[in-house]
């Protein structure tokens, strides 16, 4: 069975955690797209050879999940050529058999228009940074900013912008706990699944 599930939204909206439970829930695999752009903004180097480059080994890094690479990566996000780089290996892993579950910026615009399911979970970016800040620590101000900041490069880049899908299903987190926005995100995937 081919079934993709595209999820987007801004930094530390909850994507991460419900589309690990969407897969879970249904045997789907995941990807976590933004890894690939993080492991290309912290290898250092021509971006663009990196991202053609990329090994298992570079995902695997334990310095991937920082605000700096957060921040890297949402730099060298702009460039077309390392876009371009990730098409291919983001539209086969979703389109494989079996089914699976894509969280990112730009899976259900540009990589997987084609999407049996897209969602845009996001929340606000005060609700945002104090989830990223409850997690990290340090000055909550200061991760303010850097949501706001990365929020502005990410959707006012000119090659795939963050935004919503004309047909996605919005998720907005901001005054709902975790288990309300998987339960959501679990419904309208069952829903699809029994072609209602
Ligand atoms: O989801 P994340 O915070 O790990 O993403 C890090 C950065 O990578 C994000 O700020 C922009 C970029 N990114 C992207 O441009 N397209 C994607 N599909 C995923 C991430």
């Amino acid at each position: 069975m081919i079934f993709t599930v595209a999820i987007d939204g801004p930094a530390a909206a909850g994507k991460g955690t419900i589309s690990r439970a969407v897969a879970g829930r249904f045997g789907f695999r995941h990807l976590d797209t933004g890894l690939l752009y993080r492991a290309v903004g912290v290898k250092g180097g021509d971006p663009a050879q990196s991202a053609r480059h990329l090994t298992p080994e570079d995902l695997d890094r334990d310095d991937l999940r920082t605000l700096e690479a957060g921040q890297a990566a949402s730099r060298v996000a702009v460039l077309p050529e390392v876009r371009a780089a990730l098409v291919d290996f983001q539209r086969r892993f979703a389109r494989a058999d079996g089914g699976a579950v894509l969280d990112g910026r730009d899976i259900g615009t540009v990589i997987c228009p084609e999407a049996e399911v897209k969602l845009y979970v996001t929340a606000s970016p005060e609700v945002r940074a104090h989830r990223r800040w409850l997690e990290i620590g340090g000055d909550e101000s200061r991760v303010l900013a850097e949501v706001k900041e990365r929020d502005a490069r990410d959707m006012g880049r000119a090659d795939a912008p963050l935004r919503p899908a004309e047909d996605a299903v919005l998720i907005d987190t901001s005054a709902m706990g975790i288990d309300d926005a998987v339960a959501a995100a679990v419904a309208v995937v069952a829903a699809r699944l029994a072609g209602t």
